[in-house]
């Protein structure tokens, strides 16, 4: 099979052995992946595979069911799916544990369905399973046009939870407002600064939103940086779950304002998690996230599609921080 293989950083589309299903797994003949921040950082050589998964790129695809594993009685030869990756995305072929696979909601093409895995799973682990999101509690999303934040924006609103968005320009602002964010900042505008504890930082813009009350839930993958604003903006009782580091990876933190706001600090992978929580997340999804799908209340927010072999140039366009949602990569 042919597979992106990283030689000095650059990506190729070169000849590689395809993987073999074993007991409880399947294969996928893949037809559509997309590109996460993750396989950049793992591009770059700073976010290595996990033990035991693939070291070809790629969190998630879809495809039709190409070979069964011993024991795999609930997917048949030639079922269309989505699934949720360790590594391995980024090839003609892919084997995964069979408790991993999403059907295709109705109507989806391959590349729709691609779209879908990482960052709804991410989404609704980190904001409804980790916080605990409660109804009518309020949501902070960073990086609000992220394909993170574009999947996150449309479950806070379907289940009613007011959310406000953090971005890096006005024409995202508005388009996760259209998306269904209730309120947000552009970290760029010049009438803001970069120092996040200030009166004119992203905090003081949630506290305003909130009328002084703060916010309950804070998904946030910026870290370093905005410690201290999202802590200065976090109701009684909040959670923030940090799930990335674009910020940087260690900050200050005032242990009195923890205990006096008793608010919880969650980290969060998703990748490294076992191949049994994987399947406890992915059934969970499932039920009462794809038929969201199905009836049209939930979308994948794709911002480009292009061929795999142009790799490159899509890792490029993640990289300038521009895309709103995700870039999808198509297989021949
Ligand atoms: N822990 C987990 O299990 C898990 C799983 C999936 C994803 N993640 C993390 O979630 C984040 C989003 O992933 P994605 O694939 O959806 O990303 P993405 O679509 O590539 O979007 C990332 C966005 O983050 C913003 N950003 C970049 N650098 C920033 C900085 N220094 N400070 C603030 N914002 C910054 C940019 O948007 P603006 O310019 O509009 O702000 C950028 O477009 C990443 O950090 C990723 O590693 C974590």
């Amino acid at each position: 099979m042919k597979a992106i293989q990283i030689d000095d950083q650059k990506l190729s589309w070169t000849e590689t052995t395809a993987p073999q299903p074993g007991p409880g797994e399947v294969a996928i003949r893949i037809r559509a992946t997309a590109i996460n921040r993750a396989d950049l950082a793992q591009r770059a050589g700073v976010y290595p595979p996990p033990p035991g998964a693939s070291e070809i790129l790629g969190l998630e695809c879809a495809g039709e069911i190409q070979q069964l594993g011993e024991g795999v009685t609930n997917w048949k030869i030639g079922d269309p799916v989505c699934a949720l990756l360790s590594g391995g995305g980024y090839a003609e072929t892919v084997v995964c544990p069979a408790g991993h696979l999403l059907p295709i909601p109705a109507g989806f093409s391959f590349e729709q369905a691609a779209a879908l895995p990482e960052v709804f799973a991410t989404a609704w682990l980190n904001i409804f399973q980790e916080a605990a999101l409660q109804p009518g509690e309020s949501v902070l999303l960073h990086a609000g046009a992220s394909g993170v934040g574009t999947a996150a924006i449309q479950l806070c609103h379907h289940f009613g939870n007011p959310c406000f968005v953090t971005v890096g320009s006005q024409q995202k602002l508005d388009y996760c407002i259209e998306l269904g964010a209730d309120a947000g900042f552009d970290r760029n505008s010049s009438d803001h600064t970069t120092d996040h504890t200030s009166e004119s930082s992203f905090a003081s813009a949630v506290k305003t939103w909130r009328n002084g009350k703060g916010v309950d839930v804070i998904l946030d993958p910026v870290g370093g940086n905005y410690l201290a604003g999202n802590m200065s903006c976090m109701a009684v009782n909040a959670r923030l779950v940090l799930i990335g580091l674009m910020g940087g990876a260690s900050a200050d933190i005032s242990l009195g304002l923890l205990m006096v706001k008793r608010f919880r600090l969650i980290g969060s992978t998703l990748r490294s998690r076992t191949d049994l929580q994987k399947t406890q997340l992915i059934q969970s999804l499932r039920e009462q996230v794809w038929p969201l799908f199905d009836s049209g209340e939930l979308k994948p927010i794709i911002h480009k599609t292009m061929p795999i072999t142009e790799a490159e140039q899509g890792f490029a366009l993640v990289d300038s921080n521009q895309t709103i949602g995700k870039v999808v990569l198509t297989i021949p």
